[in-house]
């Protein structure tokens, strides 16, 4: 199934469906398209990133229904229920810590110990939120690097049959995408503009907001403030086969060596889904010194694997 559906509640409780069975719904929002999975699901997940053409995994933006629901995986402050009461649902979105360690959280994450979420104001995603009984993830509609969609049709032009099913509910009002604040730091400091401006939510919280500005001492912007994940040991990437000493996670049957393997028939998809929680559990595993990791096709998905355990291997 594909292709762009009216939004009526016969499709939403469709959508819904797909989401629970780990398929992909493209929904509106007030700001801009989202393509959605269940955050639980990490192949789904996976599949959002490949269906993008994401070069590498930016983490996404987990959607709720209500503001409650974020206490189940973010540590929330004052400052989050007050700002979350006042603009929710709406065009903001609160970085804060995560609460757990929910391996099935990390490719939702990025690998990050920060979690990004936010409540929007349509009828359509919240309905789809609530059926579906997920948070859902959803970076913005489109192929990596081109415009954010603010129609169905702008959807499916970028994505296509990408998309298991593209709920078509008209134009969106906002059309930029939410106002991302981080509430990680003493003082929230805003990293994305949108939506919700800066004076509304100085005024709110009655107290100066940083802007993030790409100085690597103060704050800065979402690709570029984003401490990656990396292991604790020295970690060898496109490693034919391990050495002394190494805890070796394959790929494929080509590069199956026992202990771990991101996936044995050479998924893509699986293997970015298991990506950050193999490196956590092989980091935590007291048998090995090291750390290595198989040869990974730099195709589809694969690119943003690649990306990522470029930048944790040392
Ligand atoms: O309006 C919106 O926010 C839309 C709709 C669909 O909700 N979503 C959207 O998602 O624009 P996306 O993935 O296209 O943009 C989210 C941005 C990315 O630049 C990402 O790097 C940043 O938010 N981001 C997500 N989680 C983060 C985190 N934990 N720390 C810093 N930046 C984060
Ligand atoms: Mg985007």
């Amino acid at each position: 199934m594909s292709g762009i559906f009216k939004a009526s509640s016969d499709n939403i409780i469709k959508g819904a469906e797909i989401i629970k069975n780990g398929g992909l719904v493209s929904f509106p929002t007030e700001t801009v398209y989202g393509l959605g999975a269940s955050i639980f699901n990490p192949k789904a997940v996976a599949k959002i990133f490949e269906a993008k053409g994401r070069p590498s995994f930016n983490p996404l933006i987990s959607h709720i229904a209500e503001i409650d629901e974020m206490r189940e995986f973010v540590k929330v402050d004052e400052r989050a229920l007050f700002l979350g009461k006042k603009f929710w649902p709406g065009a903001l979105t609160f970085v804060l810590p995560r609460k757990n360690e929910n391996p099935l959280l990390d490719i939702v994450c990025a690998g990050l110990s920060t979690m990004t979420v936010r409540c929007p104001n349509h009828n359509v995603a919240l309905e789809l939120i609530k059926k579906a009984g997920v948070p859902i993830a959803a970076p913005s509609a489109n192929r990596s690097q081109t415009i954010s969609p603010t129609t169905a049709d702008a959807v499916y032009e970028s994505l296509g049959d990408r998309v298991d099913m593209i709920l078509d509910g008209g134009q969106c009002e906002v059309g930029v995408e939410s106002t991302i604040l981080d509430l990680t730091t003493p003082k929230a400091v805003l990293l994305r503009a949108g939506g919700i401006t800066k004076e509304q939510l100085e005024n709110a919280l009655g107290e100066e907001v940083l802007i993030s500005d790409g100085n690597p001492d103060k704050p800065t912007s979402p690709g570029q403030m984003l401490k990656h994940y990396a292991p604790n040991k020295k970690f060898r990437i496109n490693a034919i086969e391990p050495m002394e000493g190494e805890l070796y996670i394959g790929f494929g049957s080509e590069y199956d060596f026992g202990e771990m393997n991101l996936s044995k028939n050479g998924d893509l998809r699986e293997a970015a889904s298991n990506l950050f929680s193999y490196m956590r559990i092989a980091d935590k595993n007291e048998k090995y010194e090291k750390i290595a990791m198989a040869p990974i096709p730099n195709e589809g998905v694969g690119l943003a694997i690649n990306d990522r355990i470029k930048r944790a291997s040392r």
